[in-house]
């Protein structure tokens, strides 16, 4: 069989609620076979996942658990997509630069940029086989310089920065994409009581990543909404 026309197979992290949930139901809904993860064995079970996802309870911050990763994508036997999506705030209430710990930066630090180094690493021999993107997802809070979003965003610079060599060093499609604010837990968790009900859904930047996807422009850094719907 053409290596084209085998099954094309995606490692999402973080695919059990939000953004991550959204993307791995369309990926699969459009024939591919998903590898994704969540810490929470609840929400896994209640995704109810199709035939084709493979969701591995656990936290990508732990190597055992990216081994699980890793070992899940080696059965399928390729790898088309990697997309870094599990993220974390960091310490709630969101807090000034001045009041944060080195553990603080250390736990944020581990998610957003610790383990996607990693696990690229350890997965690019598969996507450079494959043709395949690197996606990591990341924020606008990693350009702009937002009151109390400082080790949030400075985790989202360096997640693009490690993203986009990684995509220098090997020619591997590398991007990293702002997905805009969106209507999820990690929304509501940064503003604690507030009505976000007018952010638009996960659901709608799923076509947006698809499009960037098939047009496949160069690497770089982008915004979703550049791959709107007749852009
Ligand atoms: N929402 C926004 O407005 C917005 C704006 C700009 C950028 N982003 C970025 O877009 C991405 C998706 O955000 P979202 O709002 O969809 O997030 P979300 O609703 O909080 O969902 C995050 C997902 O990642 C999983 N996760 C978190 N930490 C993990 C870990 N250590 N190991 C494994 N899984 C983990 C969560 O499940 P468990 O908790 O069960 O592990 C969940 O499935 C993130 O990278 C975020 O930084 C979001």
């Amino acid at each position: 069989m053409d290596n084209k026309d085998r099954t094309r197979v995606a490692l999402v992290t973080g695919g059990t609620a939000g953004l991550g949930l959204a993307l791995t139901r369309a990926l699969a809904a459009d024939g591919w076979h998903v590898v994704t993860d969540g810490r929470d064995d609840r929400r896994i079970k209640e995704a109810d996942f199709p035939g084709g996802v493979t969701a591995i309870a656990g936290d990508v911050t732990e190597t055992d658990h990216r081994a699980a990763l890793v070992a899940a994508v080696a059965s399928e036997g390729r790898l088309d997509l990697l997309v870094h999506n599990a993220s974390t705030l960091g310490p709630l209430p969101m807090r000034p630069l001045a009041a944060a710990s080195i553990a603080d930066l250390q736990q944020v630090w581990r998610t957003n940029i610790g383990a996607p180094l990693v696990l690229t690493g350890e997965l690019l021999p598969w996507l450079s086989r494959a043709d395949g993107v690197l996606l990591s997802l990341s924020s606008d809070a990693a350009v702009q310089h937002y009151e109390t979003w400082g080790l949030y965003g400075a985790s989202k610079a360096a997640l693009d920065h490690v993203t986009l060599t990684y995509g220098a060093e090997s020619g591997v499609t590398a991007y990293a994409v702002d997905p805009g604010d969106m209507r999820t837990e990690m929304h509501q968790d940064a503003f604690p009581g507030e009505d976000i009900s007018d952010r638009p859904l996960p659901e709608t930047v799923v076509p947006q990543l698809l499009r960037l996807l098939e047009k496949r422009p160069a690497s770089g850094r982008y915004r979703a909404d550049e791959f709107g719907e007749g852009l």
